[in-house]
């Protein structure tokens, strides 16, 4: 199997994002999907899909506490990209009543176990819901991201998800690839990108950044570089 992989980026990685894709489609047809955080990266993700023809699917973790921006786009995209089945998975009622009863609304400021707690039910355990049955999913990650993605692969098996293919067709993409792409392609995009912020995750976890900063420096801006991980693209 890795060997396999191996190989695998070796071939993908010469090949174009859409090239990418349309080979998860070959492979995998209805059984792959797109992680759609509604980012620029994947609204080009989601707009390359759409292009292909193909049935495709894609689905959105809704924490609860996103932007209320991000709910506008997420509505202008299911408008625009009719042929994709775009999917919503919410956290399980019950552990967020038990969260903010016992820690309150906010405790995510409060620690890094705090914030990860908040995470793991938020996003981690609606992800293993969304990815229960699939064959492999698709995500918007780029190695220039942070250090912690720095070596992201084009495709890669993810262990923490039942060894499930993990496909990144925009791994080794700049900043200015995916903003080319956008506008070349008149792409929805979120407006925040426009107001100071490269990364939008939640909105009480997530600022807008000042010129020179990292690209990630808005998100979990209290924490270290190096816990700047939700949960949802943690190797185990
Ligand atoms: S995060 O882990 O720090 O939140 P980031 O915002 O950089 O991740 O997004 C990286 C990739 O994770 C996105 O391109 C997308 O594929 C996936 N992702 C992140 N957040 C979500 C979300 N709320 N719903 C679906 N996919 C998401
Ligand atoms: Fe909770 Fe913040 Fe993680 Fe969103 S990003 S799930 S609000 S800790």
């Amino acid at each position: 199997m890795r060997q396999d992989i191996e190989q695998l980026n070796m071939t993908l990685t010469r090949q174009s994002a859409q090239d990418v894709l349309a080979w998860a489609q070959e492979e995998f047809g209805e059984s792959v999907t797109l992680a759609l955080s509604l980012g620029a990266e994947d609204v080009v993700l989601l707009d390359m899909l759409s292009k292909s023809g193909k049935p495709a699917r894609a689905f959105v973790l809704d924490t609860g506490r996103l932007h209320q921006e991000t709910y506008d786009l997420l509505g202008r995209v299911k408008a625009r990209y009719r042929n994709v089945e775009i999917s919503v998975y919410f956290p399980q009622t019950s552990q967020i009543e038990q969260l903010v009863s016992s820690n309150g609304p906010n405790s995510f400021y409060e620690s890094v176990d705090n914030r990860r707690e908040c995470c793991r039910i938020r996003k981690v355990e609606p992800l293993a819901r969304a990815l229960s049955g699939v064959d492999a999913w698709i995500t918007g990650l780029r190695r220039v991201q942070s250090v912690t993605r720095a070596e992201t692969p084009i495709v890669e098996a993810d262990e923490a998800h039942g060894g499930i293919l993990k496909v990144n067709p925009l791994t080794n993409w700049s900043e200015d690839d995916v903003w080319s792409y956008i506008r070349a392609n008149g792409v929805p995009y979120h407006p925040l990108h426009d107001n100071g912020y490269p990364s939008i995750g939640c909105a009480p976890c997530t600022r807008a950044i000042e010129p020179g900063e990292d690209i990630r420096a808005g998100r979990w801006w209290w924490e270290n570089p190096e816990h700047k991980e939700c949960g949802l693209h943690i190797k185990r």
